[in-house]
């Protein structure tokens, strides 16, 4: 019998961890398994106050636990931030079109992403590096305002970045303002595109983060050489059914839910209101 699509799968919180002021990851044990690709997403439901689309934070190739990276928004994600473990939520999808990775094989893989647009690039990081042979080198710019902001602190600074030595992989970490602390860079996720050392024809530049953020990082790409169908990019919009139905998501004739969430820049140029 065919899978319902709306059906969600029954998950308990094995932990809630704090990544920031306004931004928690909730690690989650779904009652059976629960499979994504990396840039797909899915409908977290919390009982009795209603369910929003996240995007997968964890590895897909992770099968006993899920993770979501949320940032609080409203209702919805306010009661995930006072999520405990041994609560219950449901999951429902995944949704959407995955990354291409087969397509990225062999060229440098440019990550771009602030704030909580990490969320889904760690999922996508995390299935690049499970086969990082199959490309040339990974290139990750992150992006925050503040130290304080930074999701992931622990993984992207103590685990991942010392694997530069030793892989095709590099960071370029900055953060709009620093404090005293902090070792790495300042300024704008942009300014990390400055002096890439990128061979760009056999590139591609994968964005996610707030729509201003892309923007510019977009503007910023076409500037320094990349193509528009170089660039992709993580949409979001409001979703109600997450399957072509409802038509709440769409950009001009794009549904996001299932033509998307990732786009190349070439489909989207010219829609209305790509930057909102
Ligand atoms: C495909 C997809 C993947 C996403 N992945 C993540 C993720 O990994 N982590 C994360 O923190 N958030 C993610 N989001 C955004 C998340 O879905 C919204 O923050 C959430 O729906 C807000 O729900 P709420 O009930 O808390 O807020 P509401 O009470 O519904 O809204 C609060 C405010 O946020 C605005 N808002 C609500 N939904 C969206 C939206 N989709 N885009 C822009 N503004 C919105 C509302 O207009 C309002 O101003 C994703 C959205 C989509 C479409
Ligand atoms: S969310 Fe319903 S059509 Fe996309």
């Amino acid at each position: 019998m065919d899978k319902n699509i709306y059906e969600p799968v029954k998950c308990r919180v094995i932990e809630v961890i704090t990544e920031s002021p306004t931004i928690k990851t909730v690690i989650l044990k779904p009652e059976k398994e629960f499979s994504f690709l990396a840039g797909q997403f899915a409908s977290l439901t919390v009982p009795g106050v209603g369910e929003a689309p996240f995007t997968p934070s964890s590895s897909p190739y992770e099968k006993e636990t899920l993770e979501f990276t949320v940032m609080k928004a409203g209702r919805v994600t306010a009661e995930i931030h006072n999520l405990k473990p041994g609560d219950t939520v449901g999951v429902r999808g995944p949704y959407g079109k995955p990354y291409p990775l087969d397509f990225y094989k062999g060229k440098e893989i440019l990550l771009v992403g602030g704030g909580v647009g990490l969320a889904p690039l760690r999922a996508l990081f995390f299935a690049l590096m499970h086969t990082v042979k199959d490309y040339k080198r990974i290139v990750f710019c992150c992006g925050a305002k503040t130290p304080d902001d930074y999701i992931y602190k622990g993984k992207i600074l103590d685990e991942w970045h010392p694997l530069c030595d030793k892989l095709p992989l590099c960071f370029r970490i900055t953060v709009d303002r620093k404090d005293e602390k902090w070792k790495y860079g300042e300024g704008v996720v942009t300014k990390t595109l400055d002096g890439l050392d990128v061979d760009i024809k056999n590139s591609v530049a994968v964005v996610c983060g707030p729509p201003i953020m892309m923007k510019f990082t977009t503007l910023k790409l076409l500037e320094i050489g990349y193509t528009d169908p170089q660039i992709y990019l993580s949409m979001e919009r409001k979703m109600y059914c997450g399957v072509g139905q409802c038509r709440h998501c769409l950009i001009g004739d794009l549904f996001v839910c299932k033509d998307g969430p990732v786009f190349t820049y070439d489909k989207l140029k010219g829609k209305p209101n790509i930057w909102v």
